[in-house]
């Protein structure tokens, strides 16, 4: 069977069906993601936090991305993979943001890429678009402007930021962009967005009007640790996974320490 495309995409918003996303950053997680029949797996820069430590997308390298998207694509049959663009692959312009992009699909066989930005991406969208990279756009809360935020606030709120985040969603859907995911913006403005737009919107904090809706796949399944132990309000844990790894971990400890495992049944004679 082949993979999900971007027509598949298009084609579910004609329907007016929702559809899920998660992220993944290896190929075991993404092969139980793949059979559990997602359709588009993000190979997300949370990579950043959620895989390699870090406290921000910021510092993630398009090496390291190229190396989670490959191993995503090889653990999958059936999902579409998007790729991220980290911070400073595309901001130079248009150029880089193609050079780098290709560089995602031929080198990890991503289906898609997915970056930052609204209107000041949109010329970078168009060269990638035209150039036959399916990009997915990313507008709201872009976390890779996380130190010019100075945090993670909700957008939208207000009429000039609404009116802007209008703009922005419009801007990379004339660029040519085949979804556009919208970031802790308040519910009310995304229903409108979503109503005014003929490509699907991919909601993170962006309440129940979207037409799909995406969470990082640690803070689905309970894996996350979240500071403070203040998970955001938009986060639903779908698992307690963090305890079942720790709660195994700990019973093989206790096991080999008590001399229970290996048992005559995992030894050889
Ligand atoms: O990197 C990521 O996981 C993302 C999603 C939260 C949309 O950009
Ligand atoms: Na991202």
């Amino acid at each position: 069977s082949r993979r999900v495309t971007v027509r598949d995409i298009a084609a579910a918003k004609r329907r007016g069906e929702k559809w899920p996303m998660l992220t993944a950053y290896d190929a075991m997680t993404a092969a139980v993601f793949d059979e559990a029949g997602i359709p588009v797996l993000l190979v997300g820069d949370s990579a950043g936090n959620a895989h390699l430590g870090y406290d921000s997308t910021v510092p993630v390298t398009l090496d390291q991305m190229i190396m989670l998207s490959a191993a995503v694509v090889r653990g999958t049959r059936r999902t579409l993979v998007v790729g991220d663009l980290p911070f400073g692959s595309y901001q130079e312009g248009p150029v880089q943001a193609l050079r780098n992009a290709t560089r995602l699909m031929k080198e990890a066989g991503v289906g898609a890429v997915k970056l930052e930005g609204g209107e000041r991406s949109a010329e970078a969208i168009d060269l990638l678009v035209r150039s036959g990279i399916p990009v997915m756009a990313h507008v709201g809360l872009t976390p890779q402007s996380v130190n010019a935020y100075g945090g993670h606030p909700v957008q939208g709120r207000g009429d000039e930021a609404a009116q802007q985040l209008r703009r922005d969603a419009k801007a990379v859907q004339d660029a040519g962009a085949f979804a556009v995911v919208l970031e802790l913006v308040t519910g009310d403005l995304a229903a409108e967005v979503t109503g005014e737009l003929v490509i699907p919107t991919v909601g993170i904090g962006a309440g129940a009007q979207c037409d799909a809706q995406v969470l990082v796949w640690t803070d689905m399944a309970g894996m996350t640790d979240w500071p403070g132990g203040r998970k955001p309000r938009f986060v639903k844990e779908y698992a307690r996974l963090r305890e079942v790894l720790g709660d195994a971990a700990k019973a093989f400890a206790e096991d080999v320490v008590e001399g229970g495992y290996p048992a005559p049944e995992h030894s050889f004679r």
